[in-house]
């Protein structure tokens, strides 16, 4: 996984995109956010955030959990459903116009279900709340204190099955599709107004989440990773070291084989009829999608077009 350096002062010379972070020793006095922080990958940084004297905000739905958590590390502890957006309100209310510095949006659900036709409609609105209208409200609500001071950081825990087709859980990889496509699609932007927004991509991790699944990997001996190793890849992202240096970024993490970012194969562009390729349009409409485009453009026949 992720080399990180045990504080600031052993760092390589790096901060957020807009500079601020590597001036301080560990992350103390940040204000960090981590939803689902109460149980899992989300714990895992919550104490790794708790090492650097954070000021850490640990939000949950489940008290019974994070409370004590929040309690032992000296955190905020935050009940909240992520799905809400009013519990956002009510959030950055609490916050105040300082707001949080770094995010790690990490609250998720899977169904279980390979069958869709089997899934009701609350589990299919409940997944969909948690791991998506979560991240998205979750953005929404903290961006404008990040923007307002020109620097901030946001992880989102994607997992592999935003990148591949995991058959086991159609929906739960719809979401995590999803939330690649956000990430990608909104950084660029956020780049510009000192925030950064990664994703990281776990494969199996060994969480509550998995329990389902256990007796049957455990049986092929399949290899799972610990919470504190996506942890360290997580607060790589947040401190902007190492392979969480950058923005944009899908990281893939996987048991034995480390964290990297995720190389994406560019697609096809647009060509007139007689074959010549059609013009690039906007800067804002092509955006970071145009390189690929004009890469690919003369290579293949070029019939896809923009979304
Ligand atoms: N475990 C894996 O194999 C794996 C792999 C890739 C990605 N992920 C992702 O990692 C993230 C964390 O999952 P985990 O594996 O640590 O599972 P986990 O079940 O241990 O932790 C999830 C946490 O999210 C909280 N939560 C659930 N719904 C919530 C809501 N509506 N509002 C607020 N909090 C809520 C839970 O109470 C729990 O504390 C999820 O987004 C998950 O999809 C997990």
């Amino acid at each position: 996984m992720a080399e990180l350096p045990e504080d600031q002062e052993s760092a390589p010379e790096r901060g957020l995109a807009s500079g601020g972070l590597e001036s301080r020793a560990g992350l103390g006095g940040v204000r960090v956010l981590v939803t689902g922080g109460a149980s899992g990958i989300g714990k895992a940084v919550a104490l790794g955030l708790s090492a650097r004297q954070a000021d850490l905000w640990i939000a949950d739905i489940d008290a019974g959990s994070g409370e004590p958590l929040a309690a032992d590390l000296g955190a905020r502890f935050f009940q909240m459903d992520v799905a809400e957006p009013g519990e956002w309100q009510r959030l950055v209310a609490a916050a105040g116009a300082e707001g949080f510095e770094i995010a790690h949006l990490n609250a998720g659900v899977a169904t279980g279900e390979e069958d869709i036709t089997a899934l009701g409609d609350d589990q299919y609105r409940r997944i969909l709340g948690v791991n998506v209208d979560g991240v998205v409200f979750g953005l929404r609500s903290l961006l404008p204190a990040m923007a307002g001071r020109r620097r901030g950081s946001v992880v989102v825990t994607a997992s592999l099955a935003g990148l591949i087709a995991f058959s086991p859980d159609p929906i739960y990889t719809l979401t995590k599709h999803a939330l690649i496509g956000l990430v990608r699609a909104l950084a660029p932007r956020l780049e510009a107004e000192g925030v950064r927004l990664n994703a990281v991509c776990p494969g199996l991790v060994d969480t509550p989440l998995i329990s389902s699944y256990r007796s049957v990997l455990a049986q092929a001996s399949f290899p799972l990773i610990s919470p504190p190793e996506i942890a360290e890849v997580v607060l790589a992202c947040m401190l902007d070291v190492g392979v969480g240096a950058g923005t944009g970024q899908a990281i893939v993490c996987q048991a034995g084989g480390g964290a990297v970012p995720y190389r994406f194969a560019g697609v096809p562009g647009p060509a007139h009829e007689e074959g010549e390729a059609a013009p690039l349009p906007p800067e804002h409409l092509s955006a970071s999608t145009g390189a690929e485009t004009q890469r690919l453009r003369h290579s293949d026949s070029g019939t896809a077009g923009l979304p």
